[in-house]
């Protein structure tokens, strides 16, 4: 929380490319996304630039102040607040036909918060109503880089730049060690987002199947980081991160 509250991170996600899953997903459920959308964890706008456009009303919530301005400025048609998405309490039931949910934001949590999040989504979805989301694939996780890594980097300045930040990368890794989680359903990973400052949660495509069926909705489709479709049982591997929609269930979490 303190990383992404009190950190500087505009630049670094406004863009405006959008992700082929997230075209199919905004296509395929352009009935809800062209309803009332709430955007969780909007940052600096890269998804919401595109609902603004496409729905009735969008309203983007954000944790850190400096995003929140951002998207203000760039997307006035939008509503932009600063809210820890943790609590949704302020939202009435049913009161929205879309929840996204982009670049894994919900992983931010662990288990009890998540699944909480997820419950308090469900609540204040209209029936009918759709949450997109994106989440890291735990079948991944063997594949992620290590802080000594520095085989990302773009060119040579930015390799240079990872070896001179390799001692902090190792200390932020040594300082989250004894976090680091791994359940039968999922598992907390110290990835090298942002450094190795943060924790996310990892969950495979069918873990998450059966979690959004505990939480009271029904999967609808998961894809890769191609957009292509991954199957019941599949892995897919090679993409970090698996994008979902799901329907909410007539009825509750069980
Ligand atoms: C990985 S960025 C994704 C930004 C944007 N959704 C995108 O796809 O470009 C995660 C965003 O979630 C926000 N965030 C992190 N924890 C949050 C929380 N508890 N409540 C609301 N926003 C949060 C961060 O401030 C950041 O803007």
């Amino acid at each position: 929380m303190d990383v992404w509250r009190h950190g500087n991170f505009v630049r670094h996600y406004a863009s405006r490319t959008l992700r082929p899953p997230e075209v199919i997903l905004l296509a395929r459920h352009a009935h809800q996304m062209q309803g009332d959308v709430l955007e969780l964890g909007c940052g600096a706008g890269r998804v919401s630039g595109y609902l603004v456009e496409l729905a009735r009303s969008l309203h983007g919530i954000d944790v850190s102040e400096l995003m929140v301005d951002h998207c203000r400025q760039a997307y006035p048609a939008g509503k932009f607040t600063v809210m820890d998405l943790r609590d949704l309490s302020n939202f009435d039931d049913e009161s929205f036909d879309c929840v996204f949910a982009a670049n894994s934001v919900l992983d931010v949590l662990g288990d009890q918060e998540r699944r909480e999040v997820l419950r308090e989504v469900r609540r204040i979805l209209r029936p009918d109503g759709v949450l997109a989301m994106a989440s890291h694939n735990r079948a991944h996780i063997p594949r992620l880089r290590k802080p000594t890594d520095i085989r990302g980097a773009r060119n040579l300045v930015r390799a240079f730049g990872k070896l001179v930040l390799m001692p902090w990368r190792l200390r932020n890794q040594r300082r989250l060690a004894p976090l680091l989680r791994t359940e039968s359903d999922y598992a907390l990973v110290n990835d090298d987002a942002h450094d190795f400052r943060l924790l996310h949660y990892y969950i495979s495509n069918d873990a998450q199947r059966l979690q959004f069926e505990q939480e009271g909705f029904l999967p609808i489709e998961c894809l890769d980081s191609q957009g292509s479709s991954v199957a019941e049982g599949a892995q897919a591997d090679e993409s970090a991160e698996l994008h979902y929609a799901a329907r909410r269930a007539p009825t509750g979490p069980q």
